[in-house]
């Protein structure tokens, strides 16, 4: 079997990157549903539509196990898939199937504590104010904040929708207008906590491909949550605690799109280290 990775586009690029340097043997079959990207701005129920089309490819392409590379179907998706779509796909497939996202990963490493753990242990450095950048559907989720709150009342979460930048990134924008818009975002966050946050997230996997203008944004030091390790580690921690799920053995790797036309994104190349290697898929239809 190979493992599947899911998003909108190009920014789960950024979390494939880490789970093939954690899992190198493994076999990977990523799918970028850029023909309807950006997922951010769409409402819920065609996010829950088009990430449900997007893991019934994968499955169908010999994955059973699935990782959301993008926040914003893991915040909108993640729950009704688990609870109204894969118990009936587990029965007519006969065989395990699931679909982990990211969110979960990411608040683990932010709050320095397991999802279920009901222990005290605290992490070393907790920040005070945590800040997140991500797209209008997940911010509008309050899916942080919410998460957070029940583990770590203490930290303050703040979080800044980025509307348009998804887009840029996807479109393969210039490098001046993606900073203008990632400085005016910083900018806005800071004013609203009234200084920089102890730790910020890139809350989006498109986000991933300029975090070093996020950097150059944050105050010098600013602390960046990592997502694409948070959630490689997550993946190892998964497959060592179920061996039902076989990650392959090849370390072969098959890049799907749903918009071939869409990949001459000369940033997404430059993050990448060469023309991205996807071949056409199915159109998703929400
Ligand atoms: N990369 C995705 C995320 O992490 C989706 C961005 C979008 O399509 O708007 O949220």
């Amino acid at each position: 079997m190979a493992i599947g990775v899911f998003d909108s586009g190009v920014g789960g690029l950024s979390i494939h990157r880490a789970l093939v340097a954690r899992l190198p043997e493994a076999d990977f079959v990523y799918l970028g549903d850029q023909a309807n990207a950006p997922y951010g701005g769409r409402d819920g129920e065609a996010i829950v539509g088009l990430t449900r089309d997007g893991c019934a490819r994968l499955f169908a392409e010999g994955c059973d196990l699935i990782v959301l590379a993008c926040n914003t179907a893991s915040a909108i998706a993640l729950r009704r898939l688990q609870q109204s779509w894969l118990p009936a796909v587990r029965r007519t497939r006969g065989r395990p199937a699931n679909v982990l996202g990211i969110i979960v990963p990411t608040i683990e490493a932010a709050t320095g504590r397991r999802w279920r753990d009901e222990g005290c242990a605290v992490a070393a450095a907790l920040p005070s104010t945590l800040g997140i950048f991500a797209t209008r559907a997940t911010v509008a989720s309050r899916v942080f904040e919410i998460e957070i709150a029940k583990r770590r009342p203490e930290v303050a979460v703040f979080s800044e929708a980025c509307p348009d930048l998804a887009r840029m990134i996807e479109a393969g924008a210039d490098r001046g207008a993606l900073a203008a818009v990632v400085r005016r975002h910083v900018d806005a966050l800071v004013a609203r906590i009234g200084g920089p946050p102890d730790r910020a997230v890139l809350g989006c996997t498109h986000y991933e491909i300029v975090a070093e203008l996020f950097h150059a944004a944050l105050p010098p030091g600013t602390p960046l949550i990592h997502q694409p390790s948070a959630t490689a580690t997550a993946l190892a921690d998964y497959l060592a605690a179920h061996p039902e799920y076989d990650p392959g053995t090849v370390g072969s790797r098959r890049f799907l799109t749903t918009d071939p036309a869409a990949l001459r994104n000369g940033l997404a190349e430059a993050f990448w280290g060469g023309p991205l290697p996807f071949e056409p898929s199915v159109v998703l239809t929400a």
